[in-house]
């Protein structure tokens, strides 16, 4: 595994003492997460996705992608959550998040149905125009408002343009194997599916059909993705903190958190990895924020984020605790040029280069956080290649499963999701729901 962490900056905050007695716990947590002992225990079917158990299955997304990227100008997306983040997130990080605007041999992706918002799915239906596209829609429950509204749009747009018969051959979708009436449609219709595993959460699924059939479509060479989780698995699988960063990790996220840090801000320097965030925040927010505990987790994009939250970083509530995640190599080197006129006066960085500028501001955040009270940890990864991608997303996961035995919860729920869901169905009017929209209505 190329991931590496550094803890030199928790110094201040987390008796070195206590690192131990942590790190014993963290490995406790591990055994209980790797006998299938714990709480949730039937959601952990991510554990063993890289182990290279599903190679028809792989076939099959590579199969549908190579149609799709023979047919398709574009591939319409249709999920919330789990089930659009990681792919997202993973195509910022592997491609660009200008994945859209710039050359490519693939066709454009969109995203969309994570949100209700019909301004932007009108601006999709615009952006599509008149060209060929295919859909993937994805949800594991197929119940899920967001996706099924845009679903319903879109499947009304693609049927239009092809006729029903040769629309059911552009859909794809991606659901539990059984349940739901998604599954239930796209078996009457026709419709292409993959299988989403019973024993696999939303946050947890990038590694499923949910994240390789986007990603495929993208020209992402998801061997390398599932060979990088699978060395970062391995690796991560050893109760030893010296070869498991997510031991280290889970045990300094949960020493600082008892110390009184609340908040752990997630810090890239690429915008890259803007959805690299969010994706983090919901594998964390989701698993560990129950029962009235757990860090909050939330992300900011640097540098430009040290204009805007570097104050509150540097000066505000001393709740904070920051992880970086530092790309050791960028795909570019661009170097600054000289000026002879040197009006701005930077001329001393002549001949930099611009990657070499940003890690320098990354090691000065560093350390003014740390001499601000925000301990903090770094995350080095070698570049921005799909194996990267896999080892990180595995190392946050089993650090997440670490993490949540070691706060006492279950990491694999999320009950609380539910309650806006029942209001929600009530205000919309759904059968059913008759009661709690009477009584809503009469509080709104
Ligand atoms: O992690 C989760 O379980 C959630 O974020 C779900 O992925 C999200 O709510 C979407 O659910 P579904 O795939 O059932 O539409």
């Amino acid at each position: 595994m190329r991931l590496a962490l550094n803890i030199q900056n928790t110094a201040k905050d987390l008796d070195v003492n206590a690192l131990p007695g942590l790190y014993e716990e963290a490995g406790k947590a591990l055994d209980v997460l790797l006998s299938g002992t714990g709480k949730g225990n039937d959601f952990i079917g991510w554990l063993t996705l890289a182990d290279g158990n599903n190679q028809e299955e792989i076939a099959a997304i590579k199969a549908a992608a190579a149609k799709i990227r023979s047919d398709s100008e574009a591939l319409v997306i249709i999920g919330i959550g789990g089930s659009y983040l990681g792919a997202k997130a993973a195509l910022d990080f592997i491609k660009t998040p200008n994945y859209n605007a710039l050359p490519k041999d693939g066709p454009d992706i969109y995203f969309i149905g994570n949100g209700l918002s019909a301004d932007s799915t009108n601006e999709v239906i615009q952006m599509l125009g008149d060209r060929d596209f295919s859909i993937n829609v994805i949800s594991k429950s197929g119940t899920t408002t967001e996706p099924a509204v845009a679903f319903r749009i879109f499947r009304d747009l693609i049927e239009k343009k092809y006729g029903k018969e040769e629309a059911a051959k552009r859909i794809y979708a991606t659901t539990d194997k059984a349940r739901g009436v998604l599954k239930a449609l796209a078996d009457a219709e026709g419709y292409q599916t993959f299988v989403i595993p019973d024993n696999v959460g939303g946050r947890f699924s990038v590694f499923t059909p949910v994240g390789l059939l986007p990603l495929a479509v993208a020209g992402v060479d998801i061997d390398e993705m599932l060979a990088g989780a699978k060395d970062g698995f391995d690796t991560c699988k050893n109760a030893d903190p010296e070869v498991s960063p997510a031991i280290k990790y889970a045990a300094v996220r949960n020493g600082l958190y008892r110390g009184g840090k609340l908040i752990e801000v997630l810090a890239a320097f690429e915008p890259a990895l803007r959805f690299t965030g969010e994706w983090w925040k919901q594998l964390y927010g989701e698993s560990e924020g129950k029962e009235s505990k757990g860090l909050f987790p939330a992300s900011v994009d640097f540098t430009p984020d040290l204009h805007s939250m570097g104050q509150y970083m540097q000066e505000g509530l001393r709740i904070i605790l920051e992880t970086f995640i530092k790309v050791e190599n960028s795909d570019t080197v661009l170097l600054i040029p000289n000026d002879e006129a040197n009006g701005d006066g930077l001329n001393f960085l002549t001949d930099k280069p611009m990657t070499w500028t940003n890690h320098q501001a990354l090691a000065a955040t560093a350390i003014a956080h740390m001499d601000g009270g925000v301990p903090n940890m770094t995350i080095t990864i070698p570049d921005k290649s799909a194996r990267s991608f896999g080892e990180l997303v595995a190392f946050f996961e089993l650090a997440c499963g670490i993490s949540g035995y070691m706060l006492d919860v279950n990491p694999f729920n999320q009950p609380g999701v539910e309650a806006y869901k029942i209001n929600m169905f009530a205000l919309l009017g759904k059968p059913g729901y008759e009661a709690q929209k009477a009584e809503l209505d009469a509080r709104l």
